[in-house]
């Protein structure tokens, strides 16, 4: 998407490789959107290491990542023989899935990056054709996006007032976004709307980066408390909710995003206000049979107990913001009782009921019928 920096328009991807340098380069999320500043990794441990610490996050965007971190790791490869290489293989795969445990995304980039090398004879061959796996994820992902934008724009009528969480966009994703792609189709069609983006506690992803990203298309929006939904879905204020996911259960229809989508699933059922998910492909997990056997990540209580932000120069208002120095601008202070601890769970799983509809590339589904028309979502066959 296009980002405007010091007056000056250029897009940018969320993630990319440069194979000259055989590095991945990323997005700084944690410094927006106080600042832009774009980070390569030089190996694949660090390219976990930026997953793991949330230089990039969202399932697709991990997943682009975690592609490009596996060519990187079998690109930097110095031994002789496939077999050896396949070790090492393993090795990275593993360290990169370790790095978050809830998003399917990542698990199912590298398996097909693995899968794709597998067809190469010698390791220069299985180099190459890991790279091009991991570019062909992400290209892949991208149309997928836009493919959601298709189907879900003529959700967004005009007028809507549309609630998002946490951060499906552009920023999560290698570029346009899963539950903004229906928003941003509609704000090319003219459409008028506006979007409510829930602050997103702990880290804050809704505040910080959805408020970013559609400040800088030009978006109508505004950022609300975490706990402010219930009250502007009972005023009739909210006509539609649509968020992304870590995982969606292909057999249940289950899906796991971000710590307070359930209870926002929850208030919009009450509500009667249609509840959607937009996903790739990659979103979808068709092993697991129930959503208690998704891994929850448990995060760091810092996350809880305290906030980042960025100090404002003295007489700034809030809106324009500039970050008091270059580097300094990420502070981190504690909110809470000094002496109390937190517990953190990132994510949290709704149930299929409390859904409208999954929104896909190949159109949009009940989520129960996930399983059922599996043949067209590249699911298995049986
Ligand atoms: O912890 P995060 O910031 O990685 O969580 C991100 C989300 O929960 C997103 O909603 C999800 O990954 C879908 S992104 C299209």
């Amino acid at each position: 998407m296009n980002v405007r920096l010091r007056g000056q328009v250029r897009p940018y991807r969320t993630v990319g490789y440069d194979p000259r340098r055989n590095e991945v380069i990323l997005i700084e999320q944690r410094l927006l959107p106080h600042e832009f500043r774009l980070v390569a990794t030089r190996d694949y441990r660090e390219t976990a290491r930026a997953i793991r610490d949330m230089i990039v996050r969202g399932a697709p965007a991990i997943a682009a990542t975690a592609a490009y971190g596996l060519a990187q790791g079998v690109r930097a490869f110095r031994g002789r023989g496939v077999d050896r290489l396949s070790a090492q293989v393993e090795r990275v795969f593993g360290t990169i899935r370790d790095a978050r445990p809830t998003a399917v995304d990542p698990l199912n980039a590298m398996v097909g990056v693995r899968q794709a090398m597998r067809a190469g004879g010698t390791v220069e061959e299985q180099q190459e054709l890991a790279a091009a796996a991991a570019r062909s994820f992400a290209d892949t992902s991208v149309a997928q996006c836009e493919a959601i934008g298709r189907h879900g724009m003529p959700l967004i009528k005009e007028g809507a007032r549309v609630l998002t969480h946490c951060n499906a966009g552009w920023l999560a994703c290698v570029d346009v976004g899963t539950a903004t792609a229906p928003l941003y189709a509609a704000q090319a069609a003219g459409r008028g709307f506006h979007v409510f983006c829930d602050e997103t506690r702990p880290r804050c992803q809704g505040a910080s980066l959805t408020a970013w990203e559609l400040a800088q298309q030009g978006v109508s929006h505004q950022v609300i408390a975490d706990n402010a939904a219930g009250h502007l879905m009972q005023r009739g204020e909210i006509d539609l909710v649509i968020v992304g996911s870590d995982r969606v259960l292909g057999r249940t229809g289950e899906i796991a995003n971000k710590i307070g989508t359930y209870t926002k699933a929850v208030l919009a059922h009450r509500h009667r206000i249609p509840f959607y998910v937009a996903i790739p492909l990659s979103t979808i997990d068709w092993d697991l049979r129930s959503g208690f056997d998704i891994p929850i990540e448990e995060r760091d209580e810092a996350e809880v107990l305290g906030a980042w932000g960025a100090p404002l120069a003295p007489k700034r208002r809030a809106g324009a913001a500039k970050p008091v120095g270059r580097g300094s601008c990420r502070a981190y202070v504690r909110v809470a009782n000094p002496t109390s601890g937190a517990r953190n769970p990132g994510f949290d799983v709704t149930p299929a009921d409390l859904i409208t509809g999954i929104i896909t590339p190949a159109g949009i589904f009940r989520p129960r019928e996930l399983w059922r028309k599996r043949g067209q979502l590249g699911g298995p066959a049986t």
